[in-house]
């Protein structure tokens, strides 16, 4: 094997990586707090272990390698309890290869005698996980995990969480391991009620069940509402049971709460399916799950198949590509958009999240990097929000060095360095100056967009060629490219080919809906839904131009930001202009095409028919986005609550809205993740 450390650098490394982990640990088991994802975590593991293989001398019993992650019990308010028998943790895997290898593993330890073991697909669940004694079906004892020799006794905690029976269904003696979690649901009640207090709030439940389950305070466990759920019933053979999963059963009929879910698995080819259908099926429960966890069902080969230090060799976690990464934040640079609007932009160190590399995340505005303070060199945890953009989330302030910079908003543009300016009661900086070439670039980018004019072949470094070649200079001379064919031939990567396709293709937009032109020219605030309900509403544009504010405020779902900005667009020299060559160009301006428009949709049968309204700040979506989509679902749009109204979206802060459908009783009131859901 190829050694990449001499033996100096590897005890560094080892030294090093230890320490890390040691950090890690106590941040994660003791104040409830991740310094890092568990995918970073378990990589940093991982090449400790793998040194220390290499280097059997730098071998050492305390090593963090060698332990499961652990509590440090000094610390505890808690009484200790050595627990009868260790507490292990499991290994984990991320990818389907592992789960398969694995499978190789339990057969070579039983030296391939079986051909079809069969194992139990339980969820893994992410919370605090806890030893519970019974004596005589009395509950006597509940032990947290500790450092899996030690744990803290929890009892009167324990007595407190509704779901945990006090007595079992049968008078036996016997310990059970399983999970306490907070259901999402009563962790979400709980954050709200926190900030509304000006408390910090849990950044997730599973931090939320473990602070919770050290509370000194019995009443504040039982306010909280925690849940359990079990999954290992200690001994089992010494109550007769073949397989673990009788020994689920077994847990039920005593009362003790499973998930119920335990799928024989007798082939690993499956896997792959079950992953699939589990990474979407979690989505619909109201507790935390962070993976799957196999376990050989026959309980009598256990002792053959083995344990390492830390974990069964008979079982394994496989994790879900996590929601969350850490990654450095290497810079942040200020992005200019098609209205002018500067954002700023993290460049990451790249990373891996939810399949794909990312190397760079939203941050927003300036307002909110100083609410999260982030600085440039922090460590940041990266999501991607409504599973498409990643942005940034927070900062890890333990992890600082002092070596970080304030991150300071930028005076003039960073493009054309016009001096920048901040609209009244707005977070945003935007540039004004009309000739700002990322304006320029960002409004033709959008023109040409598949919701725009859908023309191909118009990819950004394309458009940036050509601005800079000055065969266009604003969006009507992409109607006049034509006459560059010969230069765009020569064009590096464009060819002949390509070049056809794309005159082609802005042929055939000319004809493209009235509502999707309308869309295209990029009036603020006139999104997809606008651009179609002006397009119907007016029915040409010569028609659009003339009205008054008061005209396209009498239109249903037209308010005054759009009426004001729709008005000033057509009386703006500038626009006017850019209109009138559309217009001689051939580009369709009237309601013509509707066949067309009706065959784009694709309905969704939850949505199609019903109508919906939002209410309070969407955190989640833009509103004219939020129209969109469920109009191009076939849902309907609905401007007021009433016996009608099929469903309200309901935001932050939420007022009279609410409170009326609350009222009518006939409303369907949803979160903005339930209607994710409901749209999935
Ligand atoms: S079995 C000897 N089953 O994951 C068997 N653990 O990463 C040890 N966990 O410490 C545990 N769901 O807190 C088992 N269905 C499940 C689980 C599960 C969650 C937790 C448990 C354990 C940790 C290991």
């Amino acid at each position: 094997m190829l050694k990449l450390f001499d033996n100096n650098q590897a005890e560094n490394r080892i030294k090093d990586l230890r320490e890390k982990i040691e950090r890690y640990n106590y941040f994660y088991y003791t104040k409830n707090e991740s310094l890092v994802s568990d995918v970073e975590f378990d990589k940093i593991l991982k090449e400790l272990e793998k040194l220390e293989e290499e280097n059997p001398h730098l071998k050492k019993e305390n090593s963090p390698s060698k332990n499961v992650g652990a509590i440090n019990l000094k610390e505890s308010k808690f009484k200790k309890v050595i627990h009868k028998k260790p507490m292990l943790s499991l290994s984990n895997s991320y990818n389907i290869e592992d789960v398969i290898a694995f499978g190789e593993r339990v057969n070579k330890n039983l030296e391939n005698r079986y051909s079809n073991l069969e194992y139990i697909l339980e969820l893994k669940l992410d919370g605090a996980s806890i030893s519970i004694q019974y004596e005589n079906g009395v509950l006597v004892k509940g032990v947290t995990r500790g450092d899996g020799i030690e744990g803290e006794d929890v009892t009167d905690n324990i007595l407190a969480i509704e779901s945990i029976p006090n007595y079992l269904k049968e008078k036996v003696d016997l310990e059970v391991r399983g999970e306490i979690v907070l259901p999402i649901s009563q962790f979400k009640k709980l954050n709200e009620s926190r900030l509304e207090n000006g408390e910090d709030i849990f950044a997730n439940p599973r931090n939320a069940a473990s602070g919770t389950l050290r509370q000194l305070d019995a009443n504040i466990v039982k306010e909280r509402g925690l849940d359990a759920y079990f999954y290992f019933l200690v001994d089992a053979e010494k109550y007769d049971m073949k397989t673990h999963k009788e020994s689920l059963e077994y847990l039920e009929k005593l009362g003790l709460k499973t998930t119920g879910i335990a799928e024989e698995i007798t082939c690993m080819d499956v896997m792959k399916n079950r992953i699939d259908y589990w990474e979407k099926e979690k989505e619909k429960l109201d507790y935390e799950t962070d993976g799957l966890v196999l376990k050989l069902n026959d309980i009598s080969l256990w002792e053959e198949v083995g344990y390492t230090t830390k974990s069964p060799r008979w079982a394994i976690a496989y994790k879900f590509p996590a929601k969350q990464v850490t990654t450095l934040l290497k810079d942040i640079t200020w992005q200019v958009g098609r209205t002018g609007k500067v954002t700023p932009v993290a460049e990451l160190e790249e990373v891996e999240l939810s399949g794909s590399k990312v190397k760079r995340a939203s941050l927003h505005n300036i307002d909110e990097i100083i609410r999260k303070d982030i600085r440039i060199g922090d460590r940041v945890f990266i999501e991607k929000a409504a599973e498409i953009i990643p942005q940034v989330v927070s900062s890890v302030k333990d992890l600082r060095t002092g070596e970080e910079k304030e991150v300071i908003a930028p005076k003039d543009c960073p493009i054309c360095n016009h001096k920048l300016e901040k609209e009244e009661g707005l977070v945003d900086l935007k540039c004004v100056n009309e000739d700002c070439p990322a304006i320029i670039q960002g409004t033709i980018e959008y023109f040409v967009s598949r919701d725009g004019m859908n023309i191909s072949g118009f990819g950004s470094k394309i458009v940036e060629k050509m601005l800079a070649l000055n065969y266009i200079k604003n969006i009507s001379d992409i109607y006049k490219l034509h006459e560059h064919k010969e230069e765009l031939i020569t064009l590096d990567k464009m060819g002949e080919k390509s070049v056809e396709k794309l005159l082609l293709s802005i042929e055939k937009s000319k004809s493209r809906p009235y509502g999707k032109t309308l869309y295209a020219l990029g009036i603020p605030f006139v999104g997809k839904f606008l651009g179609n309900l002006l397009s119907k509403k007016s029915e040409n544009i010569n028609n659009l131009e003339k009205m008054t504010k008061e005209e396209l405020l009498s239109i249903d779902g037209v308010g005054e930001k759009v009426a004001e900005s729709v008005y000033s667009f057509f009386r703006n020299e500038k626009s006017l202009n850019i209109v009138n060559k559309l217009k001689k160009i051939g580009i369709n301006f009237s309601i013509e095409n509707k066949k067309e428009e009706e065959s784009e949709r694709k309905v969704n049968e939850n949505l199609f028919g019903k109508t919906f309204l939002f209410t309070g700040k969407l955190l989640k979506f833009k509103r004219e986005e939020i129209k969109d989509l469920i109009e191009s679902l076939g849902g309907v749009n609905s401007s007021s609550v009433n016996k009608k109204l099929n469903y309200l979206i309901v935001g932050e802060d939420a007022g009279s809205k609410l409170k009326k459908a609350q009222e009518l009783g006939t409303v369907n009131i949803l979160t903005e993740d339930e209607f994710i859901q409901m749209i999935k």
